[in-house]
């Protein structure tokens, strides 16, 4: 650092410093709670019960990831193009309305649910040129009154500052069976061995991409959900918060 600069914080910190930049309460930063975790661990369900009970905005940060999917289906750019699709996701115009997604104002919540979207989501997220297009995107989610942040850098990257952070876990069986379940009650077909081949697939791209992958942050508590029900996995979340927060 420059001279100049010491003395310039110097003057400005100083008991000379006007009225009008002195402190009258400390920074209070708006409070963020990151649940990440490995695909179908339960991460979606349980932050959206959790920023409900709170009262706070919810921020599913693969459903970014999957747009940003279709959308390169759409505009067919390649999935291997980082600069491509970065340049793509700058432009696109994306929205979240009452639990829907929209992609260039259409409604797209059913088809970004689909698994090739989701594996295609998987393979353009090792990417950095990707990832740091998405980056502002997901910290401007940030807002008053709190937010729940659900993803995979959720607490390593994007809010390395949150409050609480959560890292959930579950056993790629116990994972399998959820997704089977829930893709069914979607009306989409789903065949369970092709479904673990798929997880595990993802799990490894997840965890040993060079660019965010999938861990827990230093300061963050693993949760395993394989035994606990979703009210269950809420409420040790809310217990946790609340006892920071007191
Ligand atoms: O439903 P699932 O948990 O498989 O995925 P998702 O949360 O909807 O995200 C889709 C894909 O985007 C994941 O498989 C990740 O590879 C990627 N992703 C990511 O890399 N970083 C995030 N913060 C969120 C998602």
């Amino acid at each position: 650092m420059k001279r100049d600069d010491f003395e310039f914080n110097d003057r400005n910190n100083g008991p000379d410093r006007p009225d009008s930049m002195k402190p009258t309460r400390p920074f209070d930063p708006t409070p963020v709670i990151t649940i990440d975790g490995p695909t179908a661990s339960g991460k979606g369900t349980v932050a959206a019960i959790v920023a409900a009970t709170l009262g706070f905005h919810l921020l599913d940060s693969g459903a970014l990831y999957r747009l940003a999917a279709l959308a390169s289906i759409r505009y067919e750019v390649a999935k291997d193009d980082a600069p491509g699709l970065a340049k793509l996701i700058e432009a696109l115009h994306i929205t979240f309305r009452e639990g829907c997604a929209q992609l260039d104002g259409v409604d797209v919540s059913g088809e970004i649910r689909q698994e090739e979207v989701g594996n295609r989501a998987s393979a353009i997220a090792v990417y950095p040129e990707v990832r740091q297009a998405l980056v502002a995107r997901q910290r401007a989610f940030r807002k008053r009154p709190g937010l729940v942040a659900d993803g995979r850098d959720m607490g390593t990257v994007i809010f390395p500052d949150a409050t609480l952070k959560v890292f959930l876990t579950a056993s790629v069986e116990a994972r399998a069976a959820r997704r089977h379940k829930q893709l069914m009650q979607k009306g989409f077909s789903a065949n369970m061995d092709d479904l673990l081949r798929d997880l595990r697939a993802r799990d490894d791209r997840d965890m040993n991409r060079s660019a965010a992958p999938l861990r827990p942050a230093a300061d963050a508590k693993t949760l395993d959900t394989s035994g606990l029900s979703i009210d269950q996995t809420v409420e040790q979340i809310i217990g946790w918060y609340s006892a920071i927060r007191v």
